[in-house]
């Protein structure tokens, strides 16, 4: 049996990225053998197995034929016969295909080394086709390298888009949809993922609210970006460069999908986009089972963001109820979270990127001041119950009202 070392260490190594997880190919054996090596077989069907020691993956070198629609439908021909080559052409992109010995000795039948060089994410073969989550993952590895300077080549784009036209995306399950945007969200430039999907006719497929916002004006006064698709992905750049977590990248995203609902003739003003995309919202956090934490804070950001920019201005009581909504008493970190998308919104703006946010501060501010308001006090004056509760709020209030006098004092 000869074993390589395939697909992302190769790549990274090569790129002099760090390596973290490191997949083995198995070439020449068979499943008694590698079972009576001690490697633990990691599902029943799948020729894959883990090391004993080291838990890396080693997978017997295999073909796979295509048996059926979408994900699941894969019949593998695993067998000591099938030769690295063989293993190797289908896979993903050709930088992915290249696998190396303990001497590191390369093999790349496909030239994934010169596509490294010419910066392209090139499919190795008509084997792309699949897998149709293979859309998602080279939108993702462009927006990973796209600091790097790589570009999807034209043909693979085009095969993308055959794929995207052809159905197969829509038996892609939330599970393995979600694994591969919350990964392309996290990395440096997310912008670059949601444009690849829109340039193979992807994102109209998985994401037709995101899809619908491209070509949708705003007000130039506020938004000299105008289009609210190019917002949008400047909202998510600005997500990404100031190091923001998952939860705050997925909310940018969501956060103006009402937009896309504004009748034409309103255009460009959006009246009460922030209700009317709730719905968007929520079926959109639903068709990718998104965790719950991403999914509560795209609502109240996609709910509240204008209450955010207009911080400064909204009465004491508004101001209450805002930050009654956050529960920011029991949700202090949530909170953050919904200032911090505010201000991506804010900064995601043509020319405006480097404008300072007094409203982050300002409702810091606010949000201390009404939990610096004492219980014990109220509890020694015997309210209790919901009256408890009110005279809690009429205290809030008061604090709220002396904040907002000494702030614009
Ligand atoms: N692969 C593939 N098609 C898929 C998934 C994986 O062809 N749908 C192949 C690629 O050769 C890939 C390898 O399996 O390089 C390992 O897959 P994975 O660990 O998911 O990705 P990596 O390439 O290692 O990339 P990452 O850095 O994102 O983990």
């Amino acid at each position: 049996m000869r074993i390589y070392k395939v697909g992302g260490a190769v790549r990274d190594r090569l790129l002099g990225k760090p390596v973290t997880d490191i997949d083995w190919v198995v070439v020449g054996a068979t499943t008694e053998e590698m079972l009576a090596k001690g490697f633990r077989p990691v599902g029943a069907d799948f020729p894959v197995f883990l090391h004993p020691k080291s838990g890396e993956e080693y997978a017997l070198a295999r073909t796979e034929r295509k048996s059926g629609r979408g994900y699941g439908g894969f019949t593998f021909h695993a067998s000591p016969e099938v030769t690295l080559e063989e293993d190797l052409i289908r896979r993903d992109l050709t930088i992915n295909a290249m696998a190396e010995d303990d001497q590191q000795n390369l093999t790349d039948p496909y030239h994934g080394q010169r596509d490294l060089e010419a910066r392209l994410l090139r499919h190795v073969s008509p084997a792309f086709a699949e897998d149709p989550l293979r859309v998602l993952r080279v939108a993702r590895f462009a927006a990973r390298y796209a600091g790097l300077g790589f570009t999807v080549a034209p043909e693979t784009l085009e095969l993308m888009r055959q794929l995207s036209e052809s159905g197969e995306l829509e038996a892609l399950t939330a599970e393995r949809s979600w694994k591969e945007i919350s990964r392309a969200l996290m990395e440096d430039q997310p912008q670059v993922f949601i444009e690849v999907l829109r340039e193979c006719g992807a994102l109209k497929v998985l994401m037709p609210e995101v899809d619908a916002l491209f070509g949708v004006p705003q007000p130039e006064a506020h938004h000299p970006e105008i289009d609210t698709g190019v917002h949008t992905l400047s909202v998510l750049e600005q997500a990404a460069r100031h190091k923001q977590p998952l939860t705050v990248r997925w909310a940018c995203l969501l956060h103006d999908l009402g937009k896309g609902l504004t009748p034409e003739a309103e255009w460009p003003r959006h009246i009460a986009h922030e209700h009317k995309g709730l719905k968007l919202i929520k079926a959109f956090n639903e068709r990718f089972k998104a965790p719950k934490d991403c999914q509560e804070l795209a609502l109240l950001v996609g709910e509240y963001h204008t209450h955010g920019h207009r911080a400064l201005e909204l009465k004491p009581s508004t101001l209450l109820e805002l930050l009654q909504s956050f529960d920011i008493y029991r949700r202090p970190q949530r909170f953050e979270e919904f200032i911090a998308a505010c201000e991506m919104d804010a900064r995601g703006r043509k020319g405006l990127e480097q404008r300072s946010y007094p409203q982050a501060d300002y409702l810091r501010g606010a949000a201390n001041a009404a939990r610096a308001v004492a219980v014990q006090p109220l509890l020694d004056k015997g309210f209790k119950g919901p009256e408890l509760g009110e005279a809690i709020k009429r205290e809030r209030l008061k604090a709220l009202k002396a904040y907002k006098d000494a702030a614009s004092a």
